[in-house]
């Protein structure tokens, strides 16, 4: 049965249960299947989505935009710097006007507190779409991609090879609701935020889900269901690029990686934008196991989703 999931904020997939993140995926297939059979359900006809930017987006602004769009309503671009906000005004404040205004704020900024902070503001539904910590919409999308491809999630070996922030972050909490078996394989020094090891492996205890972690790339793809990687430096984090580079070098999805899974179909993944040559070859990237263009439309059916159950 369905669970009504009116007014929910998404900062964290940890903090939904297991079939709200089911019924979000499931809603996500049916979104898709509808708007490319020709359906044209309009659930948010009269509503407008906020959506707040303090770093730049192809993805996250286009998807959501259109999503609002093809659903009936109304979005709203804010650039920071254009809001009070970037001259002091309170997020408490921002929070509470919005909210006389807009029946949703979608939000992406740096300081995750900060979303934390205008969630517990707003009195309409807040979405995050990316922090320095947390990608929730990704992961859910990710997700989603794979049971697209696979027709299954439980035990399902995902190996995300790279930096351990945001994006890693947010597929450990959404496989480990969905029974996943999640590697992530960092250089030491580069791991993911313990208190989210933590929460993810304490969630994956409840659903069967596996979450382990490595320094050695070669060894966690044996057997890999997926490999998906992510930029090595991510948005603020310009001024270490060079070190960056260096540490990661030895953790590029490259064809050796991609053989050492042992196995011929296993899926390449990346949130993009890419950095080509870098965490991922062109081979790779290019080649006949990577689904990264789905993976970036599946942004817009998985929103899409959020919205309608949320706004
Ligand atoms: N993957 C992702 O969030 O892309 P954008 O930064 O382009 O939004
Ligand atoms: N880790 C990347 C993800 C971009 C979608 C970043 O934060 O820049």
């Amino acid at each position: 049965m369905a669970v009504s999931m009116k007014g929910k904020d998404l900062v964290s997939i940890h903090d939904l249960s297991v079939e709200e993140t089911w019924q979000i995926l499931k809603t996500t297939e049916q979104m898709k299947l509808r708007w490319k059979s020709g359906e044209r359900d309009r659930p948010l006809v009269g509503k407008t989505l906020g959506m707040i930017f303090a770093k730049p987006s192809t993805r996250t602004r286009v998807s959501f935009e259109v999503g609002v769009w093809q659903l009936g309503g109304y979005a709203l671009y804010m650039g920071t710097g254009d809001l009070q906000l970037g001259r002091g005004e309170t997020i408490y404040d921002t929070g509470s006007v919005l909210s006389r205004y807009l029946d949703g704020i979608m939000i992406r900024t740096f300081r995750h507190q900060d979303v934390v902070d205008l969630a517990a503001a707003a009195s309409v539904p807040v979405i995050n779409g990316l922090t320095d910590l947390l990608h929730p919409c990704q992961g859910l999308t990710d997700v989603y991609t794979v049971y697209e491809k696979l027709g299954r999630l439980a035990g399902v070996k995902l190996v995300y090879v790279g930096d351990g922030n945001n994006v890693a972050h947010s597929l450990m909490f959404a496989g480990a609701k969905t029974g996943m078996h999640v590697v992530v394989a960092t250089p030491p020094g580069r791991e993911p935020d313990p208190g989210i090891v933590q929460t993810a492996r304490a969630d994956a205890a409840l659903t069967g889900a596996r979450i382990d972690l490595t320094h050695n790339p070669l060894e966690a793809v044996e057997g890999a269901d997926v490999i998906y990687t992510d930029t090595w430096t991510s948005m603020g984090q310009e001024a270490e690029r060079e070190q960056r580079v260096r540490d990661l070098a030895p953790y590029q999805v490259n064809q050796a990686l991609m053989r050492a899974t042992g196995r011929p179909g296993t899926l390449f993944m990346h949130c993009l934008p890419a950095h080509r040559g870098e965490e991922v070859t062109d081979e790779v990237i290019d080649g006949p196991n990577s689904v990264v263009f789905d993976q970036a439309e599946n942004r817009l059916h998985t929103q899409k989703a959020i919205m309608a159950l949320v706004m």
